[in-house]
């Protein structure tokens, strides 16, 4: 089959645009601007990928690199930023956007835009005020946070820092007894919505983790920090199969978190139409789309990449979350015309935190809110409302 001269050129840019380099060019123009060993104040950063940089230099490199890191060879981290590369948009000049409105109602809570921070675990091992500066820093910026079950400080002690809603991110592969303890404080705490993740709780390996771990063995940091615990896995031990399994789940979980919380109750880790379909069929309020920032099993899909099919599944029943790779508001516009309601963001609340406590997760909030509003803007969008699919083109080959 021949090809032109434009298809040859157009496929040649699509690599290089899906190489791992665009990850590195990324952050090396973040290193760029910055003396190698200044750390400068908050206000001289211009976006998310400058606070990852001050965080690269704040962080012991081994729990940088846990951070950072995906499984195996890395190959759906890397998609889940390379997808966005293949959207582009439609905008429209001649629309009056003078009056400019970002603001999302979800169950029952106002948010200045549709931008969370998203759970992750062990907060206190990036800053003394661990999840209490995180949610400090999503109050700030008028959004919400999802506090991980992992999370260092317990959550009534961290909902008593914040008027900000909270919702709690529980495991479903984990015994009911124990979900059931944490939804109950949960609720207690006063929070709004229960997440349940599924596929997270088996042992993806992080291989720079086990280096960090050969490298410099007497590290904490790496001591009940993920899911994803490396004891249980490495070294490996081929006689012991069950440890590389997982439980059975079953759906009637979903009625008895409701039954116990009486909140809704989403579903994380969606990243098919028919997960998405069964998961309407019994009875969830929402889902997110997600393989957990590349950190479970390597080679699934871009979480971008996935979300128009589940979204035409879903047809407006239940709100859309996404998370994976979303570190510019252009980004963001993507994932709302794609079908999201809102936008979770992991790897970004963590550089915040770590380089700046709750001024960090506070900025990074603000920068991509901000950056989010001149994307609809100059898109031709006053408002969430009337951002959808023809907003953008996904090219394929
Ligand atoms: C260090 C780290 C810890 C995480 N811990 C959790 C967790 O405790 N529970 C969870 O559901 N997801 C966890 N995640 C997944 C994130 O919520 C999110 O799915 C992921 O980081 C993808 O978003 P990102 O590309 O913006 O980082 C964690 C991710 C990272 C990087």
């Amino acid at each position: 089959m021949s090809i032109t001269r434009r298809q040859a050129i157009h496929q040649l840019s699509m690599w290089a645009l899906a190489s791992p380099l665009l990850a590195e060019f990324e952050n090396e123009v973040a290193r760029s601007v910055f003396q190698p060993d200044r750390i400068g104040p908050l206000d001289e950063l211009v976006n998310v990928f400058e606070l990852e940089e001050v965080a690269r230099k704040k962080l012991p490199q081994p729990l940088y690199n846990h951070i950072a890191g995906g499984v195996g060879a890395e190959y759906t981290l890397r998609r889940n930023r390379e997808f966005f590369t293949r959207i582009t948009f439609r905008p429209r000049m001649l629309v009056d956007v003078s009056e400019m409105d970002l603001s999302i109602d979800l169950f029952g809570s106002k948010l200045f835009a549709p931008i969370l921070a998203g759970p992750s675990a062990n907060h206190g091992r990036l800053h003394a005020e661990a999840e209490s500066a995180t949610v400090r820093g999503a109050e700030a910026a008028a959004s919400a946070a999802v506090i991980s079950r992992r999370s260092s400080h317990s959550i009534k002690e961290i909902a008593s820092q914040t008027l900000t809603p909270l919702w709690f991110q529980a495991d479903a592969e984990i015994t009911a007894d124990i979900t059931r303890r944490e939804i109950n404080q949960a609720v207690d705490a006063g929070c709004r919505v229960i997440c349940l993740s599924i596929g997270n709780n088996r042992p993806g390996i992080l291989e720079r983790d086990i280096h960090s771990r050969r490298l410099t063995p007497d590290t904490k940091l790496m001591e009940n920090s993920d899911p994803s615990t490396l004891k249980n896995v490495w070294p490996p031990n081929p006689a012991q199969l069950r440890k590389y399994g997982g439980p059975k789940l079953a759906w009637n979980l979903v009625d008895q978190v409701k039954g116990w919380s009486k909140l809704p109750v989403i579903l994380r880790g969606v990243m098919s139409r028919e997960e998405a379909k069964d998961a309407i069929d019994n009875g969830i309020d929402g889902l997110v789309v997600s393989n957990y920032g590349g950190r479970t099993i390597d080679g699934v899909a871009a979480t971008i990449e996935v979300l128009p099919a589940i979204a035409d599944e879903v047809d407006g029943r239940v709100p859309i979350f996404i998370d994976g790779g979303f570190r510019r508001g252009v980004d963001i516009l993507k994932g709302l015309a794609l079908g999201a309601s809102a936008v979770w963001l992991g790897r970004p609340i963590l550089w915040g935190l770590a380089s700046y406590g709750a001024e960090g997760v506070e900025k990074v909030l603000r920068l991509l809110q901000m950056e989010l509003a001149l994307a609809m803007g100059l898109s031709g969008k006053r408002n969430l409302q009337a951002i959808d699919r023809s907003l953008v083109k996904i090219d394929r080959w």
